[in-house]
């Protein structure tokens, strides 16, 4: 008897996927067939309004070679490779994510950089290695649940150093005058249920121990975005 050879089947792309992820976000992060049209820059500026370029600078002003950076989740286009060359072949570039197909689009964009690392993992639970310079999340919180926020604001400030820096990039409660803000009213209510709750409470709100660090906040696009740091609060 033949046997066919062995397929990628849905058991692939969706093995310790979180509930929340099939639920809410499969057409955009889970399905394959979806992931490979999404994956472009041309996409990432459109969901953004022509802010991706502002936003992304944000964070790659603040990679310097030699780091070690972490960034929490993986995001469409090329912004990964945009870190991971910066830290250089001197850094290190850990990425996770926790969604199969991610984890092999960003393997294929990262393969050839020695500096990057690429895991399967839940970033409310990654260990790594060590301490990392920097640790980003670039718009993963406004896509989980309220307690996901918690624990994957926790483990990032867990892995900041005395000298170190976390920093998201995320959705934030629109100005009143913007009018892109009744478009993502819709959009929240019908796409991204776990949106709201960054219009409602600052990052720092889901940090279990808030008061050890300083916070930075800037918003930009009136308000709909936000920039946020944390620093280690010097000791003594
Ligand atoms: C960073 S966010 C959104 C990024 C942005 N909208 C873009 O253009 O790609 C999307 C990623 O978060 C990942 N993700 C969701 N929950 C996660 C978790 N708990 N840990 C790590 N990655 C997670 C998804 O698999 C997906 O690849």
């Amino acid at each position: 008897m033949t046997r066919n050879p062995p397929q990628l089947d849905d058991d692939f792309y969706y093995r310790d996927v979180p509930d929340y992820m099939t639920e809410v976000y499969d057409w955009a992060y889970v399905n394959p067939r979806h992931a490979a049209l999404l994956d472009r820059n041309v996409v990432v500026r459109v969901l953004l309004f022509g802010n991706d370029q502002r936003l992304m600078r944000a964070y790659l002003d603040r990679v310097r070679p030699g780091m070690r950076v972490w960034q929490v989740a993986h995001v469409y286009g090329d912004l990964v490779t945009r870190v991971a060359r910066r830290v250089g072949v001197a850094g290190v570039f850990d990425l996770t994510d926790v969604t199969p197909v991610q984890i092999a689009h960003a393997s294929r964009k990262l393969s050839g950089l020695p500096q990057a690392r690429v895991v399967q993992t839940d970033a409310a639970t990654f260990e790594g290695e060590r301490d990392y310079d920097l640790v980003t999340s670039f718009f993963l919180l406004h896509e989980v649940p309220d307690a996901k926020k918690r624990e994957v604001v926790d483990n990032m400030l867990r892995h900041v150093p005395p000298m170190g820096r976390a920093l998201f990039v995320d959705y934030h409660r629109p100005a009143p005058w913007q009018p892109i803000g009744w478009l993502l009213r819709w959009v929240n209510r019908y796409l991204e249920p776990f949106a709201y709750a960054l219009w409602r409470h600052d990052i720092r709100h889901y940090a279990s121990d808030a008061a050890a660090f300083d916070w930075h906040k800037r918003t930009v696009f009136g308000g709909v975005y936000q920039i946020v740091e944390a620093t280690p609060k010097a000791l003594g």
